[in-house]
């Protein structure tokens, strides 16, 4: 499974990509806008952060007509851009004109294997199917990552299904469960999946045996 990571935050980028795991990264309109950044400048130092990594930028507009000349502009920024598209009807017409073209996309607020499908049928390159939102209001986000999986698998869609939303690690590891292609997630989730106290407890007592023998991996100099 492909691990993105969700934010805008250049440094938290720069974090993950140094842990050598990062295949990617997402933004949104809030995360953009919490940086106090511009939208361009941000995303091209992401791209240059992560040079073999998917970017996701996301248009704006609500109509056809202007979301396509925002799709377009994006996606002249680098090519390792991925244009994210809201799951709306103009959305929907958007992203079978840019896969037409073979541009990337990114279909996002996706919610139901519903929406999923005409994501798919569209041509999106992935499908963020949210699942912590869903959860939130007393739902269980992850059955319609399950179900979409199903679905691009039993009718062979070019489609990745892309887990969104996540508030914890267990959503990663469902993600992985319902065999999800990727899982994009908030930086302090991506910290948390190194931690084990047992890990800890481990390393604490493999340090202490090692050095009260007086153990050595390199020569002692004389
Ligand atoms: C996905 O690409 C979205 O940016 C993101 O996962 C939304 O997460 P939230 O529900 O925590 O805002």
């Amino acid at each position: 499974m492909k691990l993105f990571v969700d934010t805008g935050d250049i440094e938290e980028v720069r974090q993950a990509a140094e842990w050598g795991i990062l295949d990617g990264v997402t933004t949104n309109p809030t995360l953009i806008a919490k940086t106090g950044h511009g939208f361009k400048e941000t995303v091209l130092k992401i791209c240059d952060l992560v040079p073999n990594g998917a970017i996701s930028a996301e248009v704006v507009a609500t109509d056809y007509d202007t979301m396509l000349k925002e799709a377009l502009e994006i996606h002249s920024w680098h090519p390792n851009i991925v244009v994210k598209v809201p799951l709306i009807e103009p959305g929907v017409h958007l992203v079978k004109t840019l896969s037409d073209k073979n541009i990337k996309t990114n279909v996002t607020l996706v919610f139901t294997v519903s929406q999923a499908l005409l994501a798919a049928k569209a041509g999106a390159t992935f499908i963020s199917n949210f699942v912590g939102r869903v959860d939130d209001i007393s739902d269980e986000g992850m059955v319609a990552v399950s179900k979409t999986v199903q679905m691009v698998e039993n009718y062979g869609y070019d489609s990745e299904v892309l887990v969104a939303s996540v508030r914890h690690p267990l959503h990663v590891v469902q993600a992985v469960e319902a065999g999800a292609h990727i899982c994009t997630l908030p930086f302090k989730i991506m910290s948390m999946l190194f931690k084990h106290p047992l890990t800890d407890a481990g390393l604490k007592r493999f340090l202490s045996d090692w050095n009260d023998a007086g153990l050595s991996i390199f020569p002692k100099e004389a």
